[in-house]
């Protein structure tokens, strides 16, 4: 079985709509531990526009699984990162105007500003995973920059329009895991993964863990609301 990691960035994204204290990321985090989740992805983002700097604090202090904190690679969002210590760093692309992370970081281009990040989180113990496109050149500077674990974007298969596309970019995925498997990385996956798109992926042997986190999210507001209503209800 694939571990399953659940990122709660919207739960907070629907406390800032708001502005208030809930729905709290950090109940939702534990409450998705006594589900089973086997970690918890948060993404502090340079804009703050749900996760903040109070959610990956408390998240480290009282989760029991592992924190797998999402980040850019800002010098501020590094410095936090190194303060608080995650388990796990998973270094993402970050552009202010998108709605989500669009593609996978581009360890080619940017390889000197990833490699200092990866340093100093290294240096405080924190492990460094890449999000990259499933694709051999952004596996084999991952490998020369030192990483031993990578989160492959799922973003393209999720998104494909028909059939035909959704196994091309199967096959890309499968392509790269065995080949980053045989260089012996570690390989996770994530983004865009539904209820509908998520088992061809987790049939990817080398995959040892999904990320995923919209989809869940929606899933909890639908299957909880009939509860919610009846207990409202029930007090009127
Ligand atoms: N993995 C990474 C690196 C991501 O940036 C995201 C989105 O924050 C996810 C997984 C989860 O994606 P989704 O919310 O579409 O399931």
């Amino acid at each position: 079985m694939k571990k399953l990691g659940v990122n709660i960035d919207h739960v907070a994204t629907l406390r800032q709509a708001r502005g208030g204290l809930e729905p709290d990321p950090v109940l939702a985090a534990l409450v998705c531990e006594m589900a089973g989740a086997d970690s918890i992805v948060a993404h502090l983002r340079e804009d703050r526009r749900h996760i903040n700097e109070r959610d990956i604090r408390i998240l480290k202090q009282t989760l029991k699984t592992k924190l797998n904190l999402e980040m850019s690679i800002a010098e501020e969002i590094v410095k936090i990162a190194c303060a608080v210590e995650p388990y796990q760093a998973t270094l993402v692309p970050e552009k202010r105007k998108e709605l989500t992370t669009e593609g996978g970081l581009n360890t080619v281009v940017y390889f000197n500003k990833i490699k200092c990040a990866c340093s100093k989180l290294e240096n405080q113990g924190i492990l460094v995973s890449l999000f990259i496109d499933p694709d051999k050149k952004q596996i084999d500077a991952a490998c020369k920059l030192g990483v031993r674990r990578i989160e492959l974007h799922t973003g393209k298969y999720a998104g494909s329009k028909n059939e035909n596309e959704q196994k091309i970019y199967l096959e890309e995925l499968r392509t790269a895991a065995d080949y980053a498997k045989a260089k012996n990385l570690r390989v996770f996956a994530g983004h865009g993964l539904n209820y509908q798109n998520v088992k061809q992926i987790a049939g990817i042997e080398e995959i040892e863990e999904l990320n995923i986190g919209h989809s869940i999210i929606c899933q909890a507001v639908i299957t909880g609301l009939k509860q919610a209503v009846r207990q409202m209800k029930a007090l009127i």
